[in-house]
């Protein structure tokens, strides 16, 4: 029988090579005839390691695995279907929160060997390429287009728009670069799909390549990332050998190389500019803008810079056709997102499914509620530079458009959540002084104002004219939103205006000293 065992990082962190070990020992002792696949995971972390094994009723899981595990499940007729062995959950498929989600980008996580070619165009991988490989650009161009398409990093750009800027701009040599510097924190979307299904994300950029007459690629990965370092290059080497990557693809004339660079643990490599200046090999300062990367991007030549899930989500669309994509979601947020429920969460894992979703069926109906049990009392959506949410507002529906009415953002998905225990001036203080430590320096209300700010939350907690410094709080934050350059500076706001509106109490009776 065909046993698969993630090699992704959480389900690694989780134990599962050993796992792995233990399997093939026990199998060997007592003579099962077992191959063992180390597919990537399906994204249920709250069971990982979750084992799978593939039955005449198709996969069964099994999870979360410990090594005493092993030899009572092979003690059981686990060929045949689900069984009765306490881990079992019965078929993958009907697992609710996997059966619940529409999965499009994440269709074959974890259900493929992350590096295997054949495997990959099994289920359906590469007939997207195969099919625009002889189109004119303008055609994929167009497919992405009608998908309505917006860049999943976070900041929700139609991304139509962005690739037909790099194809009608003039010049010879464009570039496709892919953000995976995900740094936003309780995110590993990037991750699982680089480590689950690597080649997906390879053929959205080859497809971008060829809509943008671009022969060269770079995927600008965190170092923090060492698995899926390894998978995209195992990835890229066998997509090579296949003749679907590098030179001549499918013998068609064109052309188009990929390379892995690794970022060194700064934060602010994750904004396009400074990951640009990073790529050339020079500090990464943000720079201004414009002119934009599409037009004066990689050592100063056109450049598509998108996120993994932005590049990822493509071969769906050129295959299927962009209204198979834009008949899910709502309004101008079309298709689904790959949503991360992380912090105290009790099913902690990854959700993709289509915009419209509300925050609570996310965090209630997936995610279950806190891991600790605790009331919930904040949810911040969209990273350390997203707002925090109180309950009142969990209603609200995951749509750009609707998050940017109640002062938050969707970003890149990531969905943290916050017991009863938080302190939210705390959490304030965090934001500042996270923009302290990753501040590039380069304009002065983000790199001052930020060590202004945890300093004024300070007074604040300590009790000290509490009404004077949230005046001065508020005036702060209004100038880093108006004087920054980038990002960094302009959304750190976000999170601390956003903790001082829907939880006033934090900061007003707080006399708690500042740490
Ligand atoms: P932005 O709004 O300045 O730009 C979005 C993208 O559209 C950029 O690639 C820009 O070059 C492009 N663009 C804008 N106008 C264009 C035009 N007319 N033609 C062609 N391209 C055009 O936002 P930015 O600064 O790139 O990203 C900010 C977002 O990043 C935030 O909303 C935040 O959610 C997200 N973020 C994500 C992180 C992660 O780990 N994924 C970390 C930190 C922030
Ligand atoms: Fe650099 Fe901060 Fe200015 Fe962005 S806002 S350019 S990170 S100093």
């Amino acid at each position: 029988s065909r046993f698969y065992l993630p090699r992704e990082t959480t389900a690694l962190s989780l134990g599962a090579d050993a796992l792995a070990q233990q399997l093939q020992a026990s199998a060997q002792t007592q003579q099962h005839n077992i191959e063992l696949v180390r597919n990537g995971s399906r994204g249920l972390f709250w069971l990982e390691p979750m084992l799978e094994i593939e039955t005449t009723k198709g996969r069964v899981a099994y999870g979360p695995l410990v090594k005493d595990d092993i030899d009572s499940l092979l003690a059981t007729d686990y060929n045949q279907g689900p069984t009765d062995h306490p881990k079992c959950l019965g078929l993958t498929e009907h697992i609710p929160y996997l059966a619940k989600q529409q999965r499009m980008t994440f269709s074959r996580a974890g259900i493929t060997d992350p590096v295997s070619v054949s495997e990959y165009q099994q289920y359906g991988g590469f007939a997207a390429l195969k099919k625009a490989i002889g189109d004119n650009p303008q055609t994929i161009v167009d497919e992405v287009k009608t998908s309505g398409l917006r860049g999943r990093g976070g900041a929700a750009f139609p991304t139509a728009i962005k690739w037909q800027t790099v194809k009608d701009a003039p010049g010879e040599q464009k570039y496709i670069v892919c953000n995976a510097d995900e740094g936003d924190s309780g995110t590993f979307a990037d991750r699982l799909l680089m480590e689950s299904d690597p080649l997906c994300l390879i053929e959205g950029m080859t497809l971008a390549g060829l809509a943008a007459g671009a022969t060269k690629g770079y995927i600008y990965l965190r170092e923090e990332y060492p698995v899926a370092h390894q998978t995209l290059n195992e990835a890229i080497a066998n997509a090579e050998a296949e003749n679907l990557l590098g030179k001549n693809i499918l013998n068609s004339g064109r052309d188009f190389e990929l390379q892995v660079r690794l970022g060194a643990g700064a934060y602010i490599c994750g904004e396009e500019t400074s990951l640009l200046e990073s790529l050339e090999g020079k500090r990464g300062l943000v720079r201004a803008k414009p002119p934009l990367p599409a037009l004066v991007g990689l050592f100063g030549k056109p450049t598509i810079v998108n996120n993994v899930l932005t590049f990822a989500a493509v071969p769906f669309i050129v295959d299927k056709g962009g209204e198979a994509y834009a008949n899910y979601g709502v309004g101008r947020s079309k298709g689904t997102m790959p949503f991360q429920l992380a912090g105290n969460v009790k099913r902690g894992g990854l959700v993709e499914t289509a915009f419209g979703i509300t925050l609570k069926e996310l965090i209630e109906d997936f995610g279950d509620g806190t891991y600790n049990g605790k009331a919930l009392r904040a949810v911040q959506v969209g990273g350390p530079l997203g707002a925090y949410l109180p309950e009142s507002l969990w209603d609200t529906p995951m749509d750009y458009e609707a998050f940017t009415a109640i002062g938050a953002g969707v970003g890149h998905g990531g969905i943290v959540l916050f017991d009863e225990s938080v302190d939210l001036s705390q959490q304030a203080r965090f934001s500042m002084e996270f923009c302290v430590a990753e501040s590039c320096g380069k304009c002065t209300p983000c790199r001052i104002g930020s060590t202004r700010g945890v300093e004024v939350i300070d007074r604040i907690r300590a009790g000290k004219n509490t009404e004077d410094n949230l005046e001065l709080l508020s005036d702060l934050c209004e100038t880093m939103i108006d004087g920054s350059l980038c990002a960094m500076g302009g959304m750190t706001p976000i999170p601390v205006q956003s903790a001082v509106k829907h939880f006033p109490e934090d900061f007003i009776n707080n006399q708690t000293e500042a740490k």
